[in-house]
């Protein structure tokens, strides 16, 4: 992974300074960018409500080769983490052609048993570089959609469902997004009727729908509703509002309201599979990693990926191990430390 890295810091000319904490700090106010909006505070709320839990260690068990692989709508996973959608390679001092970008995460997460989201936003090569990539891998693979407004989005649906994806996604918290409001783009939040109407036409297709950018109880009940079969608790990375709370924070009241009937996945400063079993501890089902993706991706390719997703795996079977776990259920609130 130094390697790797090292490359990645090479190819993005200071677009990205990859520190040893990848915590926004350095990187406040950048977007676009790979900062987060404003003072940055949401994304640094992310990375800090992580790092404020901490786990039970146990060792007296016979847990010594714990099974991190779980079945995630209907998809057979090495272990519950995936490649969050992220889109505009051009921001970073064309380090990366977004056809290769994307190649690279759709690629390198298929290697490692598992799977990758594709972004959407301006300009268009964004959302038709995911949609070649997905496919190319016979329908392996996750398009996000922007919350457009009214037949840019009907468009765009059409556009990922040809891609013979099985999963569609919407991040509904776009509407924050200050790069496309720059660019005077028509997206917004929506009303529970029209996302219902949303949800109905990518279920029609049989496509499942995952809704991206929720982080109150309110809007995971309306989405439960309106029939989505998966929840993203998200503040896209803290690039949308600067007040919102760490990811961490918010996910275990909307766990305690929706769990079991809508699943759950939880991004937002993930950066080690200890990361990873903490947000499954919280409540969610699944966990999507961001930025670490896209170094990987930029310093090593599909290979790049594949190794970070193998890193990550690795970190995590350890932490199971040290919280005696023996499969990704056992990874509940119970593991959790309390003073
Ligand atoms: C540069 C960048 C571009 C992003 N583009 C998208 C996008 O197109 N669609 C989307 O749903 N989320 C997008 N996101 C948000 C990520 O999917 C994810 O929510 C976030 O990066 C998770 O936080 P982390 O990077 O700390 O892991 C983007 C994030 C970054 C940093």
């Amino acid at each position: 992974m130094k390697k790797i890295r090292d490359k990645a810091k090479e190819r993005m000319k200071g677009a990205c300074r990859l520190c040893a904490v990848c915590d926004g700090r350095v990187c406040a106010g950048e977007v676009p960018g790979m900062g987060g909006l404003g003072t940055g505070a949401a994304f640094r709320n992310n990375v800090a409500a992580l790092a404020a839990v901490t786990l039970n260690m146990r060792l007296v068990h016979d847990v010594c080769d714990p099974v991190a692989a779980v079945t995630w709508l209907g998809l057979d996973l090495s272990m519950p983490v995936v490649a969050a959608p992220i889109g505009g390679m051009f921001n970073f001092n064309e380090a990366l052609t977004e056809d290769a970008y994307v190649r690279a995460v759709i690629g390198g997460c298929r290697a490692a048993g598992s799977i990758g989201c594709t972004g959407d936003g301006v300009p268009p090569v964004i959302i038709s570089s995911g949609i070649t990539a997905i496919k190319n891998a016979q329908g392996h693979g996750i398009p996000f959609i922007k919350p457009w407004e009214s037949r840019e989005l009907d468009e765009k649906l059409e556009q990922a469902i040809a891609s013979g994806c099985k999963i569609l996604g919407m991040d509904i918290d776009a509407a924050g997004l200050i790069t496309l409001r720059k660019m005077g783009r028509p997206v917004g939040p929506k009303s529970l009727k029209e996302l219902t109407r949303i949800i109905n036409t990518v279920k029609s297709a049989g496509v499942k729908f995952i809704l991206k950018g929720v982080m109150t109880v309110q809007d995971a009940r309306l989405a439960l509703e309106a029939g989505a079969d998966c929840l993203v608790v998200s503040n896209h990375g803290g690039r949308v509002f600067a007040a919102s709370p760490g990811v961490a924070q918010a996910l275990p009241a909307i766990a305690k309201a929706v769990k079991g009937q809508i699943s759950i996945m939880a991004d937002g400063g993930v950066r080690n599979g200890a990361d990873v079993f903490k947000m499954l501890a919280l409540g969610a089902d699944i966990v999507g990693i961001g930025r670490p993706v896209t170094i990987a991706a930029i310093g090593g390719g599909c290979e790049g990926v594949s190794a970070l997703f193998a890193t990550l795996k690795a970190e995590l079977e350890q932490t199971m191990i040290l919280t005696g776990c023996g499969n990704i259920e056992a990874a509940d609130s119970t593991t959790l430390f309390k003073a």
